[in-house]
């Protein structure tokens, strides 16, 4: 079994590598690039949720 890592980045998403199934607020999975880490916002700035899309640079988001 393949290991999945959440790693947060200082001042940034979280990045998740592995292979994992991430679904919506229905429970329906959602397209996710396989073989790539993604990065998930944590700063709530994104226009692109759950996804990381920038924003927390120009948010000044700190954590
Ligand atoms: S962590 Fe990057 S946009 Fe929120």
């Amino acid at each position: 079994m393949a290991e999945v890592t959440v790693q947060p980045l200082k001042n940034g998403p979280l990045l998740v590598k592995g292979p994992i199934q991430l679904l919506d607020a229905q429970g329906k999975p959602m397209t996710v690039p396989q073989g790539q880490p993604i990065a998930l916002c944590r700063c709530g700035h994104s226009a692109n949720k759950p996804f990381c899309d920038g924003s927390h640079q120009k948010a000044g988001f700190q954590g």
